[in-house]
């Protein structure tokens, strides 16, 4: 029996028409070939799975190829060089995973062997993977070799992260920046494979997998390769929603009614519904975020402000929760504990006009013990309202728009406008360093989001238990306070002292 290929490794791209989008960055690869004028350094940056890798093997292969026609910058994939270079043996082509040891011993090594000729074409091409992991004396030395490259050495770094590239390195690269395919180009690209493979695929099913890739080109073919080995005859939209463990969005719709119409009894049936099909519940939640998501955007457009608030504050606990689910190793209480305090909550909630619900209290519940609850104050509650539905959606929306890595580091975060400072709290220290670190990444989003004299402050809430809440004036005891509670029948989950 031949040996399984997988469908990522088999359908990487081999020539430059085979490579999909990323038009403006493979002509000018394509002309740089051509015309001869090929950069001694290239950065290739921008969207897991979008072609980077593949790109850059295009480049080093059509720099040595032997059978590539004058004016066409396509490698002939036949020759010694293409055929040893398809197969990973060239010796001209080093790949370099910074991801894998820090690149350290790799770039040291670099270092001793760059002056060395080619061993077979006219170029040596270092592809350097993930080159954002570098360490700084990695970046160092591989700054030497570029401020003198010898004149058969190619550099090609790629990277999703461009942002932690040390200037002095990307001022020394041309940079190309790839783009996330769009759902079109990844249905395309999977009706091709699946045709060559002799695998029918329903187009609603082929939709699902280009919708649920976001935008990754290899994520879409690895979804199909999970698929093809599984499914028994052609792949329906049914089969691929329940071996990818994706919920019906009719489902999840049903779900979202019973939440926001306070069924909790029904919502918690409906959810073990969706849980018995096979659902997966980090699938689950980001079903009902995207349903919610659109509500709230069709609420905010009929300026229905009362069911503009119900939903930002449910896409809020929904938000929150995306993060919880991820590291739980239980998480269908946490979705069950949190959909139906939600539902009892909303239930028993008329949200009356001009008074912002307590968002507060609608997060979900730490789910460790008891003791390590915390407690709101009366000056939150009073002086930092709710964040606005808007709100709720812009941050979301910046968080769409990092990459999965970055995103984690914020997914805890709740954020609260002051003024012009976008607060954001973490309840984990270690949340609240990465996602400092990772501010770079953040901050255009922010500054496309709410213009660019924004601030942003990473606070950190402090535990009970290394502050312990106010005890002479109980919050509960003020008389605000009370009534706020009796409205919406919340509880006081959290006390924060305002300093000012
Ligand atoms: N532009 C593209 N056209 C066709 N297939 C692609 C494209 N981008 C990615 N793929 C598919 O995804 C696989 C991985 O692509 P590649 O390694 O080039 O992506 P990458 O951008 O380097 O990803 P990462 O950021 O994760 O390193 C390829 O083997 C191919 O199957
Ligand atoms: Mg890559
Ligand atoms: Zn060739």
């Amino acid at each position: 029996m031949p040996e399984y290929q997988s469908l990522y490794r088999k359908y990487r791209s081999q020539t430059f028409a085979d490579l999909v989008g990323q038009e403006a960055s493979s002509r000018a690869l394509q002309g740089a070939i051509i015309s001869a004028r090929v950069a001694h350094a290239y950065l290739f940056s921008g969207s897991r799975g979008t072609g980077k890798t593949s790109a850059a093997r295009l480049l080093a292969k059509a720099l040595n190829c032997t059978g590539r026609l004058r004016d066409s910058a396509e490698p002939c994939n036949k020759c010694q060089s293409c055929i040893e270079m398809t197969a990973g043996s060239a010796l001209d082509l080093i790949e370099i995973d910074a991801a894998s040891n820090r690149g350290i011993d790799e770039i040291r090594d670099l270092r001793e062997k760059v002056n060395l000729a080619p061993a077979l074409g006219p170029f040596k091409v270092y592809i350097i993977d993930e080159a954002h992991m570098l360490t700084e004396p990695a970046f160092n030395a591989l700054l030497k070799t570029l401020e003198e490259p010898p004149a058969h050495v190619v550099f090609i770094l790629c990277t999703t992260d461009a942002q932690k590239i040390p200037l002095t390195v990307i001022g020394r690269c041309q940079q190309f920046v790839f783009r996330r395919h769009s759902e079109e180009q990844i249905v395309s690209r999977l009706t091709h494979i699946a045709k060559s493979e002799k695998v029918k695929v329903d187009d609603d099913a082929m939709q699902l997998i280009a919708r649920t890739a976001q935008g990754s080109m290899r994520d879409a073919v690895g979804l199909l390769d999970q698929l093809v080995p599984l499914a028994e005859g052609p792949i329906s939209l049914e089969s691929a929603r329940s071996l990818l463990g994706i919920a019906d969005p009719r489902l999840l719709d049903s779900l979202l009614d019973d939440v926001l119409a306070g069924r909790a009894a029904e919502a918690l049936a409906e959810l073990g519904r969706v849980y018995a099909a096979g659902a997966e519940l980090r699938q689950v939640v980001r079903g009902l975020m995207e349903s919610c998501r659109d509500r709230l955007v069709a609420a905010l457009t009929k300026r229905d402000q009362p069911t503009a608030r119900r939903l930002s504050s449910v896409l809020d606990a929904l938000l929150h929760l995306d993060g919880e689910v991820r590291r739980h190793a239980e998480p269908r209480f946490l979705v069950e504990a949190t959909l139906a305090r939600l539902a009892v909550e909303l239930g028993t909630t008329d949200v009356p006009e001009g008074i912002p619900p307590p968002v507060v209290a609608l997060r979900a519940a730490p789910t460790s013990s008891v003791s390590g609850e915390v407690t709101t104050s009366v000056a939150e509650t009073v002086s930092v309202p709710a964040l606005a539905s808007a709100e709720v959606t812009g941050w979301s929306d910046v968080l769409e728009k990092l990459n999965r890595t970055v995103r984690a580091a914020y997914l805890d975060a709740q954020p609260e406008l002051e003024g012009s400072m976008l607060v954001l709290w973490f309840r984990y220290g270690f949340h609240h360093k990465k996602a400092q670190e990772q501010s770079m990444q953040l901050m255009p989003h922010v500054r496309a989001w709410l213009g660019d004299g924004v601030k942003v402050d990473f606070r950190l809430r402090e535990s009970d238990t290394s502050k312990p809440a106010p005890k002479a004036n109980s919050p509960e005891d003020d008389p605000f306070v009370r009534e706020v509670v009796r409205r919406f029948d919340g509880r006081v989950t959290r006390v924060k002292e305002v300093s000012e």
